[in-house]
């Protein structure tokens, strides 16, 4: 075929090293640089259409689930609208209020996966509106959509989504930045922003550039039974997001949790045999986040640390990773990285089959 793995050992491996690339081709001609703004011609909908929205759901599955989790954070920070994600596998069973100031956004790599298709007919049916993040264009979710916002990510062969659910944070980004400019959000701050997500490409690459140093430690969280990724807040949905392309390619059970809720279960189940992978931005929960740490370490469970350079781990016995930082609302992007990696690494290890794992397909069309 045109498109092949070359001299990558798989398609993973080749789509991760992409990303440098295919996340620059979703923010082209879309920022605003003058007006700290984004232009999204394909969502259909001017500054009134805008302003109208009072609520933002997303729908997707697995990984787009996750990510939309990511998503709805960008759109309640930076645009001050209540957004939340659901799994588009359950929505319609629900027989979910669908609301005319509402926007629902559905968000799939194939756009043919039938849990979201089916979600986003069940808006439509019910007068909502609906539009698509979506990487395959004219798919069956992009053409059931009132207008979206294509990712630009290239083809995606690897099960295990590494580019495209990059190109769908940005996406989000891009999405909560218009919603948040016909608002409150002040220039100041969407300047901030474009500036950020224009840095985001190199600091992609600076991330990679540190693959090497990630390899041992993922070949030691390999050899685990069973792990947890924990995170707060905005590193929650990326814990979730790293557990499960861990348990997706590894075969290991990795279950994520959020750090404050350790001591109400978890805790229990820590012991030298169970690792941790920990989210540790530099934000406001940077201190709390090191207290759960050390409740870790003190039972002898393993720790490994994505962090920035200015966290001061102190006494925590842990092994750390370092990535860049950007703009606070843009870091589960770069946090999410390294945890491509330590799957990947920690899958080849295992010797599995890392582009096709086994029970799961690339896209889920039938119900
Ligand atoms: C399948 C894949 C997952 C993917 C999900 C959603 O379950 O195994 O990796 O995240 O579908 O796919 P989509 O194409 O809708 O993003």
């Amino acid at each position: 075929s045109a498109y092949e793995a070359g001299e990558h050992e798989s398609f993973m491996r080749k789509e991760i090293l992409e990303q440098p690339t295919s996340s620059q081709a979703v923010l082209r001609g879309r920022l605003d640089e003058r007006f700290g703004t984004a232009h999204l011609g394909g969502l259909d909908m001017d500054a009134r259409d805008l302003r109208a929205v009072r609520r933002v759901k997303i729908l997707g599955c697995g990984s787009a689930y996750y990510v939309g989790q990511m998503g709805a954070a960008l759109i309640e920070e930076l645009a001050r609208i209540p957004a939340d994600a659901e799994a588009a596998s359950e929505f319609r069973y629900r027989d979910p209020v669908i609301e005319p100031d509402t926007l629902y956004v559905a968000v799939s790599q194939s756009g043919e996966t039938i849990d979201t298709l089916l979600a986003v007919q069940e808006v439509r049916r019910k007068g909502g509106r609906c539009v698509g993040l979506v990487n395959v264009v004219g798919s069956a979710i992009a053409r059931e959509c009132d207008g979206g916002i294509y990712l630009h990510a290239g083809p995606e062969v690897a099960v295990a989504s590494t580019k495209a659910l990059t190109n769908m944070f940005l996406g989000f980004a891009l999405l909560a930045l218009q919603l948040g400019r016909t608002r409150d959000l002040s220039i100041a701050d969407g300047k901030r922003l474009v500036a950020g997500l224009e840095r985001l490409p190199a600091q992609i690459e600076e991330v990679l550039a540190g693959e090497a140093d990630l390899v041992e430690v993922a070949h030691q969280l390999a050899e685990a039974r069973s792990l947890f990724f924990i995170g707060r807040v905005r590193g929650f949905p990326v814990a979730r997001e790293g557990a499960q392309k861990f348990k997706e390619i590894s075969y290991r059970h990795a279950e994520a949790y959020q750090t404050s809720e350790l001591k109400h279960g978890p805790l229990a189940l820590i012991d030298p045999e169970v690792p941790t992978v920990a989210l540790v931005p530099r934000d406001e929960l940077t201190e709390r986040n090191i207290g759960a740490l050390h409740e870790i370490d003190a039972r002898q469970g393993p720790l490994v640390v994505i962090t920035h350079a200015e966290v001061d781990l102190g006494e925590v016995r842990a092994r750390r990773i370092d990535v860049p930082r950007n703009e606070p609302e843009l870091d589960p992007i770069l946090l999410t990285i390294p945890l491509q990696l330590l799957a990947y690494h920690a899958a080849q290890h295992l010797g599995h089959d890392i582009d096709k794992p086994r029970n799961l397909a690339k896209s889920v069309t039938v119900e």
